[in-house]
């Protein structure tokens, strides 16, 4: 194989930037294995020499390396030597079981709305875990207090406080094992609170909440989004709302600020609940973030986010800022849910959160997922120019419409047969009339962006240019 050069490194990394060459070396070379530009199996220059030949200190090669090899994407070989990682065969090297099933250790399909497994911290989350393990008293290790460790919903509050704008206390926060479970929680509080167990859901939406809202016994009503989000002038009576305001799921729009003072307002109005699904309000790669509508009524918005898009799902690990007339039914439906969540895990999370660890990740994260996004809408605005993509520079998934069902079924197939994640639009929406494709772009990169460019630009064409 292949041993390389500081000048391949520096082909790949580009100019070096006057601070933080960490991160520039960091970042430029988990990219270039993550988008292909370095091959599998290739030699890394020893540290002696990289750090020579791109000018910068051993340490920070040392250190940068670390951590790659930690994520995975690098990997340590005998003698010292360190070769770049074959992602796909890490992500796609699994063995069918039975009829269909995935074998053992096989992974299931990957959600549109997850994130890419390959950034994933891994060691900082494991030093996060042994750190969290040393220091954790022996008192914390018997049952959890079921709304979560008070460590971490410090930390949690005064994160959400600077990142989501919101007024958060630690005792505002409910720890859940994601926003599902908040959901269903809530939901249960509703259903039994004698408030009505009519709740109102955008149309379209995520098919999974729909379905546990109604799992908790709530009749769901759904109300229709446009350009600026959540018709609030057609909002009906019922006991709650459950929106997405900062990124719509799944079209992507912000609703405007007019429409988020009326829903407020809605819920004033008639001592109604807000669920603000707060799912990947992070990840805005063009300017900050909306703030979380819970800056404008604590006491009538709760605020549900968890680690799933930011992290990884695989945690189950979130939490409800609830206002406070809802709190302790929501810590007593936890109690009867599951006892409470991972006291380690969230020790582990806290920890990451203090040391600063969480908010590198986030910036790493957000920086990878904005170039990626943009390179496969340059690809589309250049071979495709008449393939409508909708929503606002953000989030893990990007969704086009189009004109039939048929190429949406045939679009959905084709994508998932390219190994990218892919939903029927029309399975997110009570209207007949809905149909396009919801894409798992997170993970569009190298050899993907073509295929991907090609098989949309075939579904909105028409089933003649279909092969
Ligand atoms: C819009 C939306 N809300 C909530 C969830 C559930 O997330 P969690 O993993 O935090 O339960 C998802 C999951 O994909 C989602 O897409």
């Amino acid at each position: 194989m292949r041993r390389l050069q500081p000048e391949d490194l520096l082909l790949v990394l580009g100019a070096r930037p006057p601070t933080d060459v960490g991160a520039w070396l960091r970042d430029g070379l988990r990219d270039a294995v993550a988008t292909g530009r370095l091959e599998p199996g290739a030699t890394l220059p020893s540290s002696r020499t990289a750090a020579a030949g791109l000018g910068v200190s051993r340490g920070t090669v040392a250190a940068a390396v670390d951590e790659l090899v930690g994520e995975g994407v690098l990997e340590s070989r005998p003698r010292s030597s360190v070769v770049v990682a074959d992602l796909d065969r890490r992500s796609h090297g699994t063995t069918p079981g039975p009829a269909g099933r995935p074998g053992p250790g096989a992974e299931r399909p990957a959600s549109v709305g997850a994130p890419d497994p390959a950034l994933f911290p891994r060691a900082a989350w494991a030093r996060a875990v042994r750190d969290a393990m040393r220091e954790l008293p022996d008192a914390e290790l018997g049952y959890p207090d079921p709304q979560g460790l008070l460590g971490l919903r410090r930390a949690l509050a005064a994160h959400l406080r600077t990142a989501r704008a919101a007024p958060v206390e630690a005792e505002d926060v409910v720890i859940v094992s994601g926003v599902a479970q908040g959901l269903a929680l809530l939901g249960e509080v509703l259903a039994g609170g004698g408030g009505g167990d009519r709740v109102v859901v955008e149309d379209p939406a995520s098919p999974g909440v729909v379905a546990q809202l109604r799992d908790s016994g709530l009749e769901v009503v759904p109300v229709p989004v446009d350009d600026r989000g959540l018709r609030t002038d057609a909002l009906p009576d019922a006991a709650a709302a459950v929106v997405t305001p900062a990124h719509q799921f799944p079209l992507g729009v912000v609703l405007a600020p007019d429409r988020r003072r009326e829903l407020v307002a809605w819920a004033q109005a008639g001592g109604r609940l807000v669920l603000e699904d707060d799912y990947d309000a992070e990840l805005r790669y063009d300017r900050q973030p909306v703030g979380a509508l819970r800056g404008l009524d604590p006491e009538h918005v709760a605020l549900l986010g968890s680690v799933s898009k930011l992290l990884s799902p695989a945690l189950r690990l979130g939490w409800v800022v609830a206002p406070a007339e809802v709190r302790e039914a929501l810590v007593d439906a936890k109690r009867r849910a599951d006892l409470g969540c991972s006291v380690p895990e969230q020790a582990a999370f806290a920890r990451l959160i203090a040391d600063g660890a969480y908010a590198r990740h986030l910036r790493r994260a957000r920086l990878t997922y904005k170039r990626r996004r943009g390179l496969l809408l340059d690809a589309l605005a250049r071979d495709a120019p008449h393939v409508p993509v909708e929503g606002v520079a953000a989030g893990l998934h990007l969704v086009v419409r189009l004109p039939d069902g048929d190429g949406e079924a045939w679009a959905v197939s084709a994508l998932r047969g390219a190994g990218v994640p892919a939903e029927p639009l029309s399975g997110t929406s009570a209207h007949d009339g809905t149909r396009g494709v919801v894409v798992g772009a997170a993970r569009v990169q190298g050899t993907a962006v073509p295929r991907v460019v090609e098989i949309l630009r075939a579904a909105a064409d028409g089933a003649e240019s279909r092969a």
